[in-house]
């Protein structure tokens, strides 16, 4: 016997589109949605062909990308009023199943993640690049965003001055190996994509930042040895503020886990007008991710969030995710890869 319908098509769509809005390593958004219409299932898979077999051989970064959707999609089934019970890793025959999203239309009062309107953040959450104004973020706005980080499971441990400075040392000598690594400044280049293309992944050259003239800014340079595609120099604030998100474990599920949370303290800060950008190059060496840990050896870092007033950031593309309904259907990819930019 059929169940009862819960999902309509509009219903769909903005679930889907609700998930697919969260933040993804240089925008690739490795998931895919899959509904079984018999159970009412939403499955979230990742999409192998769009890793980053340099930069996330272990697909870690993958795994918080996704971590992240699932989130906006809970949020997103709160918000319809459904109930989103979530199995990380449901199948270990299908290990390419990140997640099983039952949705049913018992709320309860657990369920109201959306209360400081953080589903309202979802659409307005953007990575900003740009330098902030150095205003600092007040002390209960930071504890809510370590709070979120809690509830999801994770932990965000906000340093000092000092301990924010070694942090970005860290970050800068991971930049740096990237951009002498020729291979991997490829990779990053070839998720670069030029004004005027129809692109569905990748970051738009309008969405990057400059990078700092007093060199204290560890930003991402996404344009590799293409000095021309680089935007001139800008001053960032003196004195970042900047939190680390960590686990205690270091598992797959774990790493869902971290996505979910990254993503609620993103929105908190959304909610809030506090703008965020993300430094993740530390986490990509073993060495430098495991020195951002500092003392605490039973930290598993997971990313670095930079955050505090300034500019929105630059909107970035997504593919949509064609909400079809037929058995089996997977939201497919209207384009295999992003390097349809100029410079891939
Ligand atoms: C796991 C992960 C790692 C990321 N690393 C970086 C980074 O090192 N530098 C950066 O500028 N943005 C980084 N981002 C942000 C993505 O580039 C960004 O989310 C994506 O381009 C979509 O743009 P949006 O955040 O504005 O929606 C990362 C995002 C995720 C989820």
């Amino acid at each position: 016997m059929r169940t009862r319908t819960l999902l309509d098509a509009a219903t769909l769509e903005s679930l889907l589109a609700a998930a697919v809005a969260a933040p993804s390593i240089h925008n690739t958004q490795p998931w895919r949605f899959r509904l079984d219409p018999e159970s009412q299932v939403l499955e979230v898979h990742s999409a192998p062909e769009r890793i980053l077999p340099l930069a996330d051989p272990a697909h870690r970064a993958l795994y918080l990308s996704v971590g992240a959707a699932v989130f906006n999609l809970r949020l997103a089934a709160v918000h319809l009023g459904m109930r989103p019970d979530v199995r990380l890793l449901p199948d270990p025959q299908a290990p390419g199943l990140l997640a099983a999203v039952r949705l049913t239309r018992r709320l309860t009062a657990d369920d109201h993640l959306d209360d400081a309107g953080l589903h309202e953040a979802i659409a307005r959450r953007h990575s900003s690049r740009m330098p902030f104004t150095g205003r600092p973020v007040p002390p209960p706005i930071v504890a809510e965003m370590t709070a979120a980080a809690h509830r999801a499971g994770a932990r965000l441990h906000v340093p000092d001055i000092a301990g924010t400075r070694w942090l970005l040392r860290l970050t800068a000598a991971a930049e740096a190996r990237n951009i002498a690594d020729p291979e991997r400044a490829a990779e990053t280049r070839g998720w670069i994509t030029a004004p005027g293309r129809d692109a569905l992944y990748g970051i738009p050259l309008t969405a990057l930042g400059p990078p700092d003239s007093a060199a204290r800014m560890p930003m991402r340079d996404f344009t590799g040895a293409q000095a021309a595609l680089r935007r001139p120099t800008l001053r960032f604030e003196r004195h970042a503020q900047a939190a680390l998100l960590w686990t205690s474990d270091d598992g797959r599920e774990d790493w869902l886990r971290a996505g979910q949370a990254l993503q609620y303290v993103l929105l908190t800060a959304t909610a809030r007008g506090v703008r965020t950008s993300l430094l993740h190059q530390a986490m990509e060496w073993p060495d430098l991710r495991g020195a951002t840990a500092g003392s605490r050896r039973l930290r598993r870092p997971q990313m670095l969030i930079r955050f505090g007033y300034g500019p929105d950031g630059g909107h970035t593309p997504r593919a949509s995710a064609n909400p079809e309904r037929e058995a089996g259907c997977v939201t497919e990819p209207r384009a295999s890869h992003p390097g349809t930019g100029p410079t891939g």
